[in-house]
């Protein structure tokens, strides 16, 4: 496995057909030519994830959309001119001779361009799609650090383009847009209220339910207790020491943005430190609060 800030050596493994880890705005993506069938199915081989799970196509910019989409509606366009790049993904009808196996073989295409100079840079250079899943193992906690998918994947990818902490630290908003109106099928990055304030109402009628949405999700080896406040954390806190366990608090009041950023590498240093139960406050549901708190309520449903 090679580290590297050198876009040119990951789009030259893309082209070669290698595995390659990105940065996003978001979290770090495991990423293939989304165009060579071979390339993609070792995604599915190395997350261990299941081959009617869709993957994300990255793509460089809004003018890519059309090779991979059809009957792209206006307000898709409207939604990528003012998100792009950025934390939002776009669900559109499928070309069917495009990515079929990057889409797990359904007749619609997830398509995103991440804001992060090096990952664009490495697009362009590389002239395809890239499909990229979150590069962690299937249902564990995503990676916001070249060193979080470094632990997680080590050799079994080819080159990981490094580029420092990601920004926002939880996944891209998914939007249906194959409907009459856009839905929201997983919360990101964007909010509800700034999808509306753009392409005014959306709807709660997508067929869409994004596969890779299981209960549970985005999970650590501690058991994740969820707490609505700080007096309700101590209470919790008292019941686990009583059972000898070790226990950490993971809270930061109203600041969601910073609750964000430090989410996952918080989930992952409670398992690296022995950490038996992580005790989360839930940020309030306003902006990206609503992400976390929906990435919470997945890492503490255990099954
Ligand atoms: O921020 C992000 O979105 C990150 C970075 C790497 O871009 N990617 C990410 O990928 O979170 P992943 O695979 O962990 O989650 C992608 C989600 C899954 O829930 C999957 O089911 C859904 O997108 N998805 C992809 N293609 C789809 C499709 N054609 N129809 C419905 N859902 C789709
Ligand atoms: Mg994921």
């Amino acid at each position: 496995m090679i580290l590297t800030t050198d876009p040119q050596v990951a789009a030259e493994a893309i082209i070669r057909g290698d595995l390659v880890a990105i940065p996003t705005e978001t979290v770090y993506g495991l990423g293939a030519d989304a165009t060579n069938d071979r390339a993609v199915g070792k995604i599915f081989t190395v997350k261990g994830r299941p081959q009617t799970h869709p993957l994300i196509v990255h793509i460089a910019d809004t003018s890519e959309i059309a090779r991979y989409a059809d009957c792209i509606p206006r307000f898709a366009y409207e939604l990528c001119e003012k998100f792009w790049p950025g934390p939002l993904t776009i669900l559109l009808r499928r070309k069917p001779e495009m990515c079929a196996t990057a889409a797990g073989g359904l007749p619609t295409i997830a398509l995103r361009c991440p804001d992060h100079e090096l990952t664009l840079t490495m697009l362009r250079a590389a002239n395809t799609g890239v499909a990229a899943p979150s590069a962690n193992l299937f249902g564990q906690v995503s990676p916001t650090t070249a060193e979080h998918v470094a632990a997680d994947l080590g050799d079994s990818v080819s080159v990981i383009l490094d580029g420092g902490a990601c920004a926002i630290g939880v996944e891209s908003t998914i939007v249906d847009c194959t409907t009459d109106r856009p839905a929201i099928v997983r919360a990101g990055g964007i909010t509800r209220e700034q999808i509306e304030a753009t392409v005014g109402p959306t709807t709660s009628a997508s067929t869409a339910a994004a596969p890779g949405t299981l209960p549970s999700h985005y999970s650590p080896k501690c058991l994740v207790v969820l707490a609505t406040d700080n007096e309700d954390a101590i209470r919790n806190s008292q019941e686990q020491l009583a059972y000898q366990r070790s226990i950490r608090v993971i809270d930061y009041g109203h600041d969601v943005d910073l609750y964000a950023h430090n989410l996952y590498e918080d989930l992952r240093s409670c398992d690296r430190d022995g950490i038996d139960v992580a005790i989360a406050v839930l940020p309030p549901d306003e902006g990206i609060g609503t992400a976390v708190r929906d990435r919470l309520f997945r890492a503490a449903h255990s099954e």
